[in-house]
């Protein structure tokens, strides 16, 4: 039996825009609401940390009220036929409740909450995270997301991975924020490179193939004809 091709998809908050979650960056988007200095930076978590718990006590309620669209539930048909890995940038779950096997956050996950003293003590939390919540270590829990200014651990794991991808998919990301939208660069110059987003003709990058769609009907389309194969 021939290898399996291996897909590598590489997802931002446009693919969870149809399951009710905000983007960043479009029109009423989060960053039109909230400065990215008050709620998602360590300065911000030193000088208030209830308005960072605040900003992401709510959006995790949010997720916990919202469910994987079409768009999800397509990637995960891939599995059949291909090697699927998924980098996303996004801190929801909606990957894994699709049912995707293999998910790489690079922007840590909603779900999770961890030591601000030792970053490897994470946890399981579901809950509002409050003021007074602590880890094992007796030190504040924040949560477990990358702001801006810190390394962002999971890198290098998914630069490794698009080196050797056969197909790459760019799903409704703005590709503006750094070091995260490097991952196309990494992808083999002859792999089929296919970029879902209403602005991907815009925004497109070279040797993509542009599809300027929602991504609730323009990724189950492609998943369609990448089964065909
Ligand atoms: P952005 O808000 O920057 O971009 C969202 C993209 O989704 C845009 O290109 C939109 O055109 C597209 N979009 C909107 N609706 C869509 C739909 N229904 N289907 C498909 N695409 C749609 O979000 P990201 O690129 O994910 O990081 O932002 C990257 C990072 O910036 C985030 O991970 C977050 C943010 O600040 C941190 O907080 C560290």
């Amino acid at each position: 039996m021939n290898k399996r091709k291996k897909i590598v998809v590489f997802t931002g908050a446009g693919i969870s825009a149809e399951s009710g979650l905000k983007t960043f960056r479009d029109s009423d988007g989060l960053w039109e609401n909230y400065r990215i200095e008050d709620v998602a930076t360590p300065e911000a978590w030193r000088r208030n940390k209830s308005l960072v718990l605040d900003f992401y006590n709510e959006r995790r309620r949010q997720l916990l009220n919202a469910q994987p669209n079409a768009a999800h539930l397509a990637l995960v048909e891939l599995e059949k036929l291909y090697e699927v890995v998924i980098i996303t940038q996004n801190v929801d779950d909606l990957h894994e409740r699709a049912g995707s096997k293999r998910v790489i956050h690079l922007h840590g996950e909603l779900l999770k909450a961890r030591s601000s003293l030792n970053e490897n003590l994470v946890y399981e939390w579901r809950t509002d995270l409050k003021i007074g919540d602590t880890c094992e270590l007796g030190s504040q829990l924040r949560p477990h997301v990358v702001w801006f200014g810190e390394t962002v651990p999971k890198m290098q794991e998914a630069i490794k991975e698009t080196l050797d991808a056969d197909i790459l998919l760019v799903i409704g990301t703005s590709l503006q924020v750094y070091p995260a939208a490097s991952i196309v660069q990494y992808a083999p110059r002859n792999a089929e490179k296919y970029y879902i987003d209403p602005k991907a003709d815009e925004l497109s990058f070279y040797g993509v193939q542009a599809i300027s769609k929602k991504a609730g009907e323009g990724v189950p389309e492609l998943v369609k004809e990448l089964m065909r194969i």
